[in-house]
């Protein structure tokens, strides 16, 4: 063999090493080696094909980083026109398209593919002799934009396919930017004055339809492939689904979130399960796609217009909306972090009206330059607390004003910033981003702790919330969390709109919370960087609060999964003097501070992994979770190898597929509350 030979060799070797390499990492999220060796592996093909550039080819994966620009795109004519959807927004809607389509069919007796319906952009892919040859965006459904160049750089479309695949095909997907690439880019654009997109779909097509492909290759685009749209030489399976399957199998991405249903209560339940998650998803869904399954069905029922009538559009509630900031404002939390939040206009985002959104810290809004007086897109997502993306930037005035926190808190009297609440001095510890009160019993601060101490997860002292704790202390009742326990039937039923029965019950709910297990005083006494699976994992260690009091950094540190910040936290904690206080009124009173008596390592369940995926009818997952941990068990967000069974509720998570994987032994509800029983829970 000669060198060019061999170098040729070596270079189809490389490529497809690569391309292999490449798949794990961007299709299957599971890479088999580490980011080092994958760039040695693309240097030496670099080299390669410098020295050696008659082997150079558009389909090598160094090529992904960008061709030169282009004047501007050639035109794609699709050979079968990219269709677009009918919407629906209510289940009363799908009910009447699925009822129509039954009888179109005269059957019931067909699956349905239910798919997220992603915010992205719709783009054209045709494989020639196993090779990408055309990219091309939908356009106006006949005829599109030729983006190959730009498509070339995504990761996650393979350049080359098997060789038993169909020998000419075209399949179609959305090209999107993750929740993540969409905030960044966004916020990087509002750094540089640049004007904001305003979802993903935009910033998506803004990102694909670049002239550069270099600046393409910068913006971390993904893609699901959710149609096979021809494909000549070769059979294919004659489902959608066992399309989506056989698609996979030749190395394209599909979202594994998709699922085939029987029927149409069934896709409804599919929707409404996703409507509540949806905001956990990485990448932006504005719904779902119902679509009939088998392809002799599609045809059957044929497309009027644009639309076919094998499938439905059904959308998620709007989550996104713009308003005017009127005002950024300063809150105290419970560590005494003086936290801004944005006062705007009121607006309506998916039923739910939004006054106020937290904003982090000052760095934050100056990172996304958001001021006072801006237009700005605010979004809101299920369960989760309202968000400022980021200003309009060409709908400013000029009269916007930036935002400083000293300037703000500026108290002119005092010629300094003083805490908003009490009018104490404020620092910022060198290398954090937070402001704080620099005084422990600063109101805002002392009920705040209060309201942790008696919330659910914490002591769970029902009767006592924000507006309670707010008046308790208020009132002088009590100064600090432990005030709880020494107060009077009497004192209770003395404070406004406070009758007897009402303070009996606040009383028993304070005497009750005595008896917590020692998890929960740990993370109720609100100890900076302590949350609820800290301190689980703390009172797991230390069989008291006294040895956890007496604990030094280096015994806090040697528990696995204990960092040096919160080791340090948690020795901070214990050196204040009004903390040792605090514990001690609490002994005084007799409230536990102590593991239950049984040995750790004698229950049950001791060194047993659990992880619970989906809905359970009896209980929340968090009360699974603790009837585990009180057996001996641990309980685990997630599936790993040392994982002994997963708990499958309804409509389990990725994780059911995870399990399946790793040969996790599965356990139904029912059989789950059995082995609790068993096991004397
Ligand atoms: S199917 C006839 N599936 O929605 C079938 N479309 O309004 C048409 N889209 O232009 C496409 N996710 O950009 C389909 N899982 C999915 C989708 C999806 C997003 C977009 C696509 C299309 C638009 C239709």
């Amino acid at each position: 063999m000669t060198d060019i030979e061999k170098a040729k060799e070596q270079i189809e070797k490389l490529r497809a090493e690569i391309n292999r390499h490449n798949y794990f990492y961007y299709v299957t999220d599971n890479p088999e080696i580490s980011d080092a060796e994958y760039d040695a592996l693309m240097q030496q093909l670099k080299q390669l094909e410098e020295k050696y550039p008659q082997f150079a080819s558009p389909d090598s994966p160094t090529q992904r980083v960008g061709a030169a620009p282009v004047a501007a795109f050639g035109v794609v004519e699709h050979p079968l026109p990219l269709l677009s959807l009918a919407n629906a927004f209510t289940d009363d809607d799908i009910f009447t398209w699925y009822n129509r389509v039954v009888k179109l069919v005269g059957s019931q007796k067909f699956a349905l593919a239910c798919e997220h319906k992603m915010d992205g952009l719709a783009i054209a892919l045709t494989y020639v002799d196993g090779r990408f040859t055309t990219g091309a965006t939908r356009g106006d459904g006949f005829r599109g934009e030729n983006i190959t160049q730009n498509l070339r750089t995504i990761r996650s479309i393979p350049l080359a396919v098997p060789n038993d695949a169909p020998p000419r095909f075209e399949v179609r997907g959305e090209v999107y930017l993750p929740k993540a690439g969409f905030h960044k880019l966004n916020e990087e654009r509002a750094a540089d004055g640049l004007p904001l997109f305003a979802n993903p779909r935009n910033a998506a097509a803004g990102s694909v339809r670049q002239l550069d492909p270099r600046i393409t290759a910068r913006r971390p685009l993904d893609i699901y492939i959710y149609s096979l749209g021809w494909a000549e030489g070769k059979t294919v399976p004659d489902t959608h689904w066992g399309r989506m399957d056989y698609l996979e199998s030749l190395g394209f991405k599909v979202n594994p979130n998709n699922a085939l249903v029987q029927n149409i209560e069934e896709a409804a339940k599919y929707y409404h399960s996703w409507v509540q998650r949806r905001a956990a998803l990485p990448y932006e869904a504005d719904g779902i796609v119902i679509k009939v399954d088998p392809i002799a069905l599609q045809y059957q029922l044929g497309n009027v217009a644009h639309e076919p009538r094998w499938a439905i559009a059904y959308k998620f509630p709007a989550i996104q909306a713009t308003t005017r900031l009127k005002e950024i404002r300063i809150s105290v939390g419970r560590t005494g972090t003086l936290n801004p939040y944005a006062v705007m206009e009121p607006v309506a985002v998916g039923g739910v009206t939004i006054r106020q959104a937290a904003l982090h810290n000052e760095d934050d809004i100056r990172r996304k330059d958001i001021r006072e007086g801006d237009w700005v897109y605010i979004q809101r997502a299920g369960e989760v607390i309202p968000e400022v993306i980021g200003p309009i930037v060409n709908r400013r005035t000029g009269a916007e004003k930036e935002f400083k926190l000293l300037e703000k808190i500026f108290d002119k009297q005092k010629g300094r910033p003083a805490c908003p609440v009490c009018g104490s001095e404020v620092f910022r510890p060198e290398g954090e981003v937070m402001y704080y009160c620099s005084n422990a019993a600063c109101p805002a601060q002392v009920e705040a702790r209060l309201e942790l101490f008696t919330s659910r997860g914490a002591m769970d002292i029902r009767g006592i919330g924000e507006s309670m704790a707010a008046t308790m202390r208020r009132e002088g009742l009590v100064k600090d969390v432990a005030d709880l326990y020494y107060l009077t039937k009497e004192q209770i039923a003395g404070l406004e709109r406070m009758g007897e029965k009402s303070a009996s019950n606040i009383i028993n709910a304070i005497e009750k919370s005595k008896n917590r297990p020692l998890s929960r005083v740990i993370f109720a006494l609100g100890i900076r960087h302590i949350g609820e699976e800290m301190a689980q994992l703390l009172a797991g260690h230390f069989n008291s609060m006294d040895e956890l009091a007496n604990a030094t950094e280096n015994d806090l540190t040697a528990v696995p999964g204990v960092g040096h910040k919160i080791a340090e936290s948690v020795v901070n904690f214990f050196n204040q003097e009004d903390n040792k206080r605090i514990i001690q009124k609490l002994k005084d009173k007799g409230v536990r501070l102590e593991n239950e008596k049984a040995a750790i390592s004698n229950l049950p369940l001791s060194g047993m992994e659990f992880v619970v995926t989906g809905t359970l009818k009896a209980f929340s997952r968090d009360t699974a979770h603790e009837k585990i941990r009180a057996l001996g068990g641990t309980a685990k967000d997630n599936v790993a190898k040392q994982t002994a069974y997963l708990v499958v509720g309804e409509e389990p998570g990725s994780k059911l597929a995870r399990a399946q994987e790793l040969g996790i032994k599965q356990l139904t509800e029912a059989e789950f509350i059995n082995l609790l029983k068993e096991k004397g829970q």
